[in-house]
């Protein structure tokens, strides 16, 4: 018997997700996203163009085609609350609710868990309604502090002091967010992602990735929702000591149980950005959902079956037995427009050549006419696997070359030397 799975969402994230789906031959797949991604309009039996955050016309459309599950890629539809939405209507979803989304959603919130349940790893914070009252903290504070929009941003909001401004640049853009903001101790050290499947109760852990998310090559330029990615054939990686890697999975366990606890059962992805200080891991943020470009690694390595994942985590049953990966290592690496983040070249013409035995995801790009077009976010991402972090950065990296137009991609994501200057980072920073 099929089983009707709705994808939501239309970046590359969501492609790795619906092809991952699509390798159960009875997994029948449907999706809703703003523009039409060509990868994923290619595994999909029928699919809606309609903004993710359109709860009832998204909910509609599900109960039309009959889905079963829905698995929500990006934040704006859980803090919107589609899982809700689906879940009145007997859709099960792999997405929490909104209330329990707030893990991501609301900056404030997450930290109050954190200290309302013990959870470890909460660095020190303070929070701001008033930019009057913002300001004079930060006047009187000893040393750098992030700046923290509480809502959501993109992933472009957090500035930090003594690496993007000093004080008085740190005041002036409190002012100008309007000083809706959590200000909290700068943290120093590496970060790395750990994300885990969760049913509600059970959390089952997933190789540990790291993220890019500076727009330039050495880790230079304005934030982005991430340039790339990398993960290492026996998923850990090497400046996360094994102490620290268990301090990490306690913390994500502990929030899914306060979230348990508070009444705000938590179902679906949780992403834990963590930051390894010379005290051990500390918490950046969570995120309620796949990273991106964290789930093009991941999903590429997965070697269960994710609609398995998906009735499991539905049914609130899920177990270590039931989530596998890949010995490899993988690094992806995403093409964006010239430009990006701050003045993307939008409708410029790409071609992609011989991408050899790298992996396509296809993400904010248009198909007119038979030709690729960029658009203003992230393109289209290439992930290599192989049994060496090496092998892996030549797949991606030959991949991106062959691509041509007005784009561009960071080529260091992925090599041994950015690896190895995180080592002696984190040995330098433990000193
Ligand atoms: P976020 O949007 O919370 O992921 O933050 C974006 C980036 O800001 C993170 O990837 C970190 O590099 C940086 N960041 C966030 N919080 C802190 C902190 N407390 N100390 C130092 N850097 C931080
Ligand atoms: N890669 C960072 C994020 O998905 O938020």
């Amino acid at each position: 018997m099929s089983m009707k799975v709705l994808v939501v969402g239309g970046g590359g994230r969501e492609h790795a997700i619906a092809k991952a789906l699509a390798r159960n031959d009875a997994c029948e797949l449907y999706a809703v996203m703003a523009k039409k991604n060509p990868g994923i309009a290619g595994l999909c039996k029928d699919f809606l163009l309609c903004k993710e955050t359109e709860v009832d016309k998204v909910a509609e459309y599900a109960v039309k085609m009959n889905i079963k599950y829905a698995v929500i890629g990006p934040e704006a539809p859980l803090a919107a609350g589609l899982a809700d939405c689906l879940e009145e209507k007997g859709i099960s979803c792999v997405g929490p609710k909104r209330l329990a989304a707030q893990i991501e959603t609301d900056k404030a919130f997450c930290r109050n868990l954190m200290r309302e349940y013990d959870i470890a790893g909460c660095p020190k914070y303070n929070i701001f309604h008033d930019p009057v009252k913002a300001e004079e903290f930060i006047r009187n504070y000893g040393g750098d502090l992030a700046i923290k929009p509480i809502g959501l941003t993109g992933g472009k909001g957090v500035a930090i002091m003594g690496e993007h401004f000093d004080k008085e640049g740190a005041i002036k853009y409190i002012h100008e967010i309007g000083g809706e903001v959590v200000l909290e101790e700068r943290l120093l050290g590496e970060e790395f992602t750990l994300m885990a499947f969760v049913d509600g109760e059970h959390l089952v852990p997933m190789p540990l990735v790291q993220d890019h998310k500076r727009a330039f090559e050495g880790d230079v330029g304005p934030n982005t929702g991430g340039m790339g990615s990398y993960t290492l054939a026996d998923h850990k990686l090497p400046f996360v000591k094994a102490d620290d890697y268990k301090d990490a999975i306690a913390i994500m366990k502990d929030v899914v149980a306060s979230m348990k606890k508070m009444g705000n059962v938590y179902k679906g992805m949780l992403y834990g950005q963590f930051m390894i200080t010379k005290d051990g891991p500390k918490v950046i943020e969570f995120n309620a959902r796949f990273g991106d470009p964290e789930a093009m690694n991941l999903l590429t390595l997965l070697s269960s079956d994710f609609c398995n994942i998906v009735e499991k985590i539905a049914s609130g049953t899920l177990s270590d037995a039931d989530v596998e990966f890949t010995h490899k290592a993988t690094v992806c690496k995403y093409i964006v427009p010239e430009g990006y983040p701050d003045s993307p070249q939008p409708n410029c013409d790409i071609e992609i050549g011989d991408i050899g035995d790298a992996v396509l995801y296809y993400a904010n790009v248009v198909e007119e006419g038979g030709k690729l077009k960029t658009q203003t976010s992230r393109t289209l991402a290439f992930v290599g696997m192989a049994d060496t972090l090496e092998d892996a950065e030549k797949i991606a990296e030959k991949a991106c070359q062959s691509v041509s137009g007005k784009i561009r991609h960071r080529k260091d994501i992925g090599t041994v030397e950015v690896l190895n200057k995180r080592i002696a980072h984190m040995k330098e920073i433990r000193q």
